[in-house]
């Protein structure tokens, strides 16, 4: 059956959120997404339905410093339909909504522990920006998102994002 990409509704927020620690494997992640996403920055959050199911979603925004920059806070698949394109469908919604608003750049940051994340998000096209620790492999930033929070930090050009076909589900 077809996943489909669609903006997200406010009610998505309460089957999104009871997903999201087993999503990210047990890890307690409730903490860092608020509902405000699926409230007040609808235009640049989205889901992926399966049938009556979500099984994905992408919690975004654009910058209210530059707006010639969009942010994604948070990127999220159902194990049970991972590597089948969803996250790159979700990027790809975000990356022509981007787009279609003059925007030039998508930015992110994770956890340098995320392997996966990072292996997704260079396959996507982007960029890892320096980091403070440069006998690092993969360079983060120390205490970015605060104490014990190093993070390493993604930046995508959109003048080369639409270049990858569209993903079918
Ligand atoms: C990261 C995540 C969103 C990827 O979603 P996905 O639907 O499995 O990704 P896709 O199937 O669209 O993959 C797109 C490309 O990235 C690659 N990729 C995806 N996950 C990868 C991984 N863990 N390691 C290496 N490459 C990966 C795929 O192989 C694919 O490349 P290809 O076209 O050459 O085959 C998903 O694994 C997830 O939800 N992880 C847990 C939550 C998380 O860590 N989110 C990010 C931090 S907010």
């Amino acid at each position: 059956m077809i996943v489909t990409i669609r903006h997200a509704e406010p009610d998505d927020y309460d089957r999104v959120i009871s997903s999201v620690d087993a999503w990210w494997g047990g890890r307690h992640m409730v903490s860092m997404l608020p509902r405000l996403f699926f409230t007040y920055f609808r235009p640049w959050t989205y889901v992926a339905d399966h049938g009556e199911a979500i099984v994905g979603f992408l919690a975004g925004f654009r910058s209210q410093t530059n707006p010639s920059q969009v942010y994604c806070h948070f990127i999220g698949v159902d194990p049970a339909w991972r590597s089948r394109g969803v996250g790159e469908a979700l990027y790809q919604r975000l990356f022509v909504a981007a787009a279609a608003h003059a925007c030039h750049e998508v930015l992110a940051v994770k956890a340098p522990t995320n392997q996966g994340s990072i292996a997704f998000h260079i396959r996507l096209g982007f960029t890892l920006l320096p980091g403070h620790d440069s006998d690092s492999e993969i360079p983060f930033t120390p205490a970015y998102d605060g104490p014990g929070e190093d993070r390493v930090r993604f930046r995508k050009s959109l003048r080369d994002s639409l270049m990858r076909s569209p993903v079918i589900c």
